[in-house]
């Protein structure tokens, strides 16, 4: 079991780190540390910063002369990918492997050095080009998680435009109005993909999603599943038809960016209908992600490292692309489900590739702990070292099984709290941190987060209150594509000088953090984030719907599932189907991850006297918990 708790200080269900852990460590002292980035942050991150090919150094580290619309490493000029791969062909590194893939069959395993990722990156971005690609375009791409997805992400950075990933298992309209929103001239897919051996047709979403907005000109489609799909004439283009052609092969020069130059947008939900475009940068952004890779999971030369995650959400970003190519890290990817065929599929794959760090969703977890204990003790999974998880907090259960059987009792689990929002990890353990099983612990070197009271007083310790960092960090947004006041009000509105992360949460007399969950309409379903107007606004778009309302009930393996309820319009009424109807429905429009669990017709809606649905009603009603306040309410 765990070590013993020699020096008593630390209160509650305490995990200490080994010897072992610690001497291996890049963190001897945390507290030293943390203290330097502290009191002075500038000097801390300029440290960091320096660990990175700049071909111009910066002249100020922050400018934060206009809160909250800070710049890092003003001056300074770099890309990305010079940190991700170019600097990397000149050492040791070369041959080394940066990505390890499997096909969700089994049947296929790819790899690539850090050389042969040049080399197809560089094809990636010659066609790019040749597309009339240039710096400050944004292209979408919507693909399946193969090697193809990382090389199209790389290959826009690497000519200084920017990528918006829009996760494979979204559907027809989320693709659509992301594409309409970054304005988009060319799309990269891929006919299909695999997921629970069945197809995804990517592709013939991606043609409807495309008939319903009008800035799409050219669509590059990798070959996965080989299914027959629709070309369209003069806009569609094998990806393999064009790597035929001469110019492919010649070098590409990494444009060299400024530091606040746009590397990606990523969509989020907020509590709007229309999903946000969180904006990162080519600079601070690096730093941040890099640092916090390094750091958190320690990252060296003989890793084998997995982030199970997919790359088309911010972890994947973050933590499966550009944070381990920056650090030289070898990575595996799988492409399909994680109980495919059987439930031991990621056990076995620990044990075939040597995984050392594993960074996984509690929920996916949670999933796997439903299978019990004997399909992880059939594998020898005594490769890994450190355990991670992201995504939504981790119920302590869920923590001890992660922990003795999965790391047996021998790995740390770093819990990392982080949002799109703040592009990398803020608050986690490091390998050396005391853990307290469902704490995310403590915040990273250079951030200070707190947890406020509604007037913007720091809580007690063990009281709730509402997370926020009240200093700047280099991976923070820098803002909403198109909508700069969206991202003042939403963020920086309540308390103008701290960022509100929108997350309730508590402190504990040790300065550990606990993080409950979201304070607005966002639902973490399974990891992933969803906004309830999305879903309300799927769902009236069906022509029996006319109002509807989404909320998050919790549930043993997802963290949260929808239910939602709806009015129908005049002249429908509810009949055996119609249920089934409205999620596919919500399918179609948004994804498989946005089904609801269950539909309820109602005749009303509970709502405020101004007309808002009151969703905190509906869920109490749910719950069976008191209703609360109900002044407010509508007769
Ligand atoms: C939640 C994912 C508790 C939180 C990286 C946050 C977590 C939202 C944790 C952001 C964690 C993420 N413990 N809650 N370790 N990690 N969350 O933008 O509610 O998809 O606000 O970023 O996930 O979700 P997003």
């Amino acid at each position: 079991m765990n070590e013993v708790n020699t020096n008593g200080k630390l209160e509650g269900d305490v995990y200490y780190p080994s010897q072992e852990v610690i001497e291996k460590s890049y963190t001897k002292d945390y507290d030293s540390m943390y203290k330097r980035s502290i009191e002075e942050p500038e000097k801390f991150w300029d440290e960091m910063a320096r660990e990175y090919y700049w071909s111009k150094p910066w002249d100020k580290v922050l400018d934060d002369s206009n809160p909250p619309f800070f710049k890092w490493f003003v001056g300074g000029k770099t890309n990305i990918v010079s940190n991700a791969i170019d600097r990397h062909l000149t050492t040791y590194r070369k041959n080394k492997l940066a990505l390890i893939w499997e096909s969700e069959a089994g049947d296929e395993v790819r790899t690539f050095s850090y050389y042969a990722l040049n080399r197809e990156v560089t094809r990636f971005a010659n066609i790019l080009k040749g597309m009339g690609v240039k710096k400050g375009d944004i292209v979408t791409i919507y693909m399946p998680r193969i090697p193809e997805l990382q090389f199209a992400m790389l290959a826009c950075a690497k000519i200084g435009a920017a990528h918006s990933v829009v996760y494979g298992g979204f559907s027809v309209e989320s693709l659509a109005e992301r594409i309409e929103d970054a304005r988009s001239k060319v799309l990269i897919t891929a006919d299909g993909g695999f997921m629970r051996g069945k197809i995804v047709n990517l592709k013939q979403i991606a043609n409807e999603a495309i008939a319903r907005q009008g800035t799409i000109e050219h669509v590059v489609v990798v070959k996965r599943t080989g299914h027959d799909v629709h070309m369209e004439q003069g806009r569609d283009y094998w990806y393999h038809d064009l790597l035929g052609m001469p110019i492919i092969n010649q070098p590409c020069e990494t444009e060299q960016m400024d530091a606040e130059d746009l590397l990606y947008v990523l969509y989020t939900s907020g509590t709007t209908g229309k999903p946000k475009g969180v904006i990162h940068t080519h600079g601070g952004y690096m730093v941040f992600i890099s640092a916090t890779y390094k750091y958190i999971f320690d990252i060296n030369d003989e890793d084998r490292y997995w982030c199970a995650a997919d790359p088309g959400w911010v972890t994947g970003h973050s933590y499966i692309v550009y944070g381990p190519l920056i650090q030289g890290a070898t990575s595996f990817m799988y492409e399909g489900a994680p109980n495919f065929p059987y439930p031991n599929r990621w056990w076995k794959m620990i044990e075939k590739y040597g995984i050392t760090v594993l960074y996984a969703a509690p929920t996916a977890i949670r999933g796997l702990m439903r299978f019990g204990d004997a399909w992880p003790n059939r594998h020898d999974l005594s490769s890994l070292r450190l355990l991670g998880s992201v995504g939504e907090p981790i119920n302590p259960e869920a923590w001890k099984w992660y922990y003795e059987v999965i790391g047996r009792s021998k790995c740390p689990i770093v819990d990392t709290w982080w949002q799109t929002e703040t592009g990398g990890i803020m608050i986690s353990a490091l390998p050396t941190t005391p853990l307290k099983p469902g704490s995310a612990t403590r915040p990273f070197f250079g951030i200070q987060a707190d947890v406020y009271d509604l007037d913007g007083k720091p809580t007690a310790p063990g009281e709730e209150g509402l997370l926020v960092v009240t200093k700047p960090w280099p991976g923070l947004m820098r803002g909403i594509l198109h909508d700069p006041e969206r991202y003042k009000q939403q963020y920086f509105g309540k308390f103008t000088t701290a960022y509100e992360a929108g997350d309730a949460a508590r402190k504990d007399k040790d300065g550990y953090f606990w993080v409950i969950g979201r304070l607005d309409d966002v639902i973490k379903v399974s990891g992933y984030r969803l906004g309830t107007a999305e879903i309300e606004s799927a769902l009236v778009s069906h022509p029996a719907v006319s109002e509807a309302a989404a909320i998050g009930l919790p549930h043993d393996v997802k963290g949260h599932a929808i239910h939602v309820y709806v009015v129908l319009k005049e002249g429908f009424s509810e009949t055996e189907t119609l249920g089934e109807e409205l999620k596919k429905h919500v399918d179609h429009e948004i994804g498989p991850i946005a089904r609801p669990e269950k539909i309820e017709i109602m005749s009303s809606l509970p709502k405020t006297r101004s007309g808002k649905i009151m969703r905190r009603l509906l869920r109490a009603r749910a719950l069976g918990q008191p209703e609360g306040d109900k002044s407010t309410l509508e007769e």
